[in-house]
């Protein structure tokens, strides 16, 4: 069912149609060798163009080498379509520096000022062991099998330099990143992705999304910070909620997804719009006031996100959610600013039903040119 490139300007999986499927998974760098990493990067890059064209990785396959040793791929997509999967590698701030702030790699100095620590937000309850990490990989693929085969063996290949820190599957995508694509609906019910940036905006793109030459440490030109949250939903109190008051934690309405008080879902959302009595239309604390453009200096993302559900909490509750990934230019300016206004008591209505529990922050270098790879320009 198709291929996407896997080289470019920029790493495929940004503004490529959200596929389907995600799985997630970010590394501990466990080597102190800068060569061992560079060869792990050069190695997984290798593999990726390779699955990403559909082909298994290394030169034996799934079932074509020495019946002495292991295949070069573990196996479980042989014969399976690439699903137009996508590979997209981020370096996290524990790269550049450990705990007690030295240079790991020899890298300290090219760490970009964008690739500063996210902050404690009220509200938070992160999970150590679901979140940071020295380095990320995002596989999308409309076929789950292919993006979990995609993480199993560039894991495989880390072995001995890298380990797997946490991971996250998502099975549905709560976003649209083309104006080709149908809006999804995620866990609460609601669409999702209305009024995200879509890749048509070329401008808008190179405004949010894309970090420019001089911005910053010049490898980092071309790509892109990404910021996951690992977001639980608390589903029973959610669905125990009525209608009109779903809608008003939301700002919009569940049925077409259009703003509150308007018809259809592409509708212009208008904040100062009023009701009959006064009272402003969308509420004064709805999720979409407090995330949009207006009310954070004109700060925007690309979201590009995947329901989850993780099975139960042992106390009879769903443990699912939303796995928040969101591409902008600047962390802070973009995704530390919006989650200022939604973060917090006095915030978002929505954080009645929701938790942040994980979270990572990773600099996501651009596209590998053909011979290129994963961090050439950083090395
Ligand atoms: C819009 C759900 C977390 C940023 C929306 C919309 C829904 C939604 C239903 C309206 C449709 C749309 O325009 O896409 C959720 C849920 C969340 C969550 C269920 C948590 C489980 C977040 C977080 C951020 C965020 C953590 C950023 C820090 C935005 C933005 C918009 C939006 C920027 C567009 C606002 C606009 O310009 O109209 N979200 N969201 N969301 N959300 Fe969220």
């Amino acid at each position: 069912s198709g291929t996407v490139a896997f080289h470019g300007e920029h790493q495929a999986g940004i503004t490529t149609p959200a596929q389907d499927r995600l799985h997630f998974a970010a590394f501990d760098v466990t080597t102190t060798s800068r060569d061992e990493l560079v060869a792990m990067l050069k190695e997984w890059t290798a593999a990726a163009e390779a699955m990403c064209a559909g082909r298994d990785v290394g030169e034996g396959g799934t079932a074509g080498g020495p019946a002495q040793a292991p295949p070069s791929d573990t196996g479980e997509a042989f014969g399976l379509p690439a699903a137009k999967l996508t590979i997209t590698v981020g370096f996290g701030p524990s790269l550049f520096t450990d705990a007690h702030g030295k240079d790991r790699f020899g890298i300290a100095a090219q760490r970009p000022a964008a690739l500063a620590d996210l902050p404690a937000f009220p509200g938070d309850a992160l999970d150590p062991e679901r979140s940071g990490g020295d380095l990320c990989v995002q596989a999308c693929a409309d076929d789950p099998q292919v993006a979990v085969h995609a993480i199993r063996n560039l894991a495989r290949i880390a072995r001995g330099k890298a380990n797997v820190r946490w991971s996250q599957l998502g099975f549905g995508r709560t976003s649209t990143t083309s104006t080709s694509q149908s809006t999804p609906r995620n866990l609460m019910g609601f669409k999702d992705g209305t009024n995200n940036l879509k890749l048509e905006d070329a401008g808008a793109l190179a405004k949010s999304v894309w970090v420019a030459p001089g911005d910053g440490p010049d490898w980092m030109a071309g790509g892109s910070y990404l910021v996951a949250r690992r977001i639980r939903m608390l589903i029973e109190p959610w669905d125990s909620t009525p209608l009109a008051e779903q809608e008003r934690v939301i700002g919009r309405t569940k049925g077409t997804g259009a703003p509150i008080g308007r018809e259809k879902e592409f509708d212009a959302l208008d904040l100062e719009a009023t009701g009959p009595d006064g009272s402003p239309l969308v509420d004064e604390k709805a999720h979409v006031r407090l995330a949009h453009p207006s009310t954070n200096g004109g700060a925007e993302l690309l979201r590009r996100g995947y329901s989850f559900t993780d099975g139960t909490d042992g106390l009879g509750r769903l443990d699912a959610g939303l796995f928040f990934l969101a591409y902008q230019r600047d962390p802070r300016a973009q995704f530390v600013r919006i989650q200022t206004s939604l973060a917090g008591r006095h915030g978002d209505a929505l954080n009645e039903y929701i938790q942040h529990n994980g979270s990572g922050l990773f600099a996501c270098p651009p596209g590998v040119r053909p011979g290129g790879w994963w961090g050439e320009g950083l090395f």
